[in-house]
């Protein structure tokens, strides 16, 4: 018995996190046994490398980045998500790869072909089953991401909301493109209504995928 993997992408402010949570609690409601992550994260080196990576005052180069989102994903695919998969569970994890190939790629500028190679040194043959892209307007998401993150000091600004709109715009580009190469595995998911809605619309896509 396998599980099945999400994994929930988006750029900042999309509803993400929110969506992860609700989603995971319906699901958990049906009756699947359900995992749910975050990524860079849970795991105490991926944790550890999210504190750092979050952090806009200290500064990395694009590859250093991209190689800090790998060691921090192989941690996730090795420690937790293997694992649960192997066990049944169901993982819905809050980012994966597809963020890197966007934010690090489309957003950056590094070599989209090189990132995928990282990919596949750091997930094997670990991908998701679905993922569902949160796809909002730029403008409309950073408000949002900045609208949490507001008073909580410099550092709570991250690297990447401190970037602005045209960075953003490319990541927003950068993720519409993965989603038109990888049709089957990758559902747009319209960011127009509230949390509800949106978590509708992906409970939907979910149970489209695993039906048959
Ligand atoms: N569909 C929605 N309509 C209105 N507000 C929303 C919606 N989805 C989420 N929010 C709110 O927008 C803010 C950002 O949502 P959330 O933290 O889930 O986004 P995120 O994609 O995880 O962002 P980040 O990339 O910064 O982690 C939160 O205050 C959340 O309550
Ligand atoms: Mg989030």
């Amino acid at each position: 018995m396998t599980g099945k993997l999400i994994s929930i992408e988006g750029i900042e402010g999309a509803g993400k996190s929110t969506v992860a949570a609700r989603l995971t609690d319906r699901l958990r409601q049906s009756g699947h046994s359900v995992l749910e992550l975050r990524e860079p994260g849970s795991t105490p080196v991926g944790e550890t490398l999210r504190t750092l990576l979050k952090d806009g005052t200290i500064r990395l180069a694009p590859l250093t980045e991209a190689f800090l989102f790998e060691a921090a994903r192989h941690e996730l695919v090795v420690r937790r998500i293997r694992p649960a998969l192997t066990e049944g569970q169901w993982v819905v994890v809050d980012r994966f790869y597809d963020s890197t190939t966007a934010y690090q790629g489309w957003g950056r500028g590094l070599d989209v072909e090189m990132l995928c190679r990282m990919h596949r040194d750091a997930c094997g043959e670990t991908v998701p089953d679905l993922t569902l892209l949160l796809d909002i307007d730029t403008a409309v998401g950073l408000s949002r991401a900045r609208s949490v993150t507001r008073g909580q000091g410099e550092t709570a600004r991250d690297r990447f909301e401190q970037e602005g709109i045209a960075f953003l715009e490319r990541v927003r580009e950068g993720f519409l493109s993965i989603a038109r190469a990888e049709p089957n595995r990758i559902v747009v998911i319209p960011v127009t209504g509230d949390a509800e809605m949106v978590v509708e619309c992906c409970l939907r896509a979910v149970e489209e995928k695993f039906s048959s």
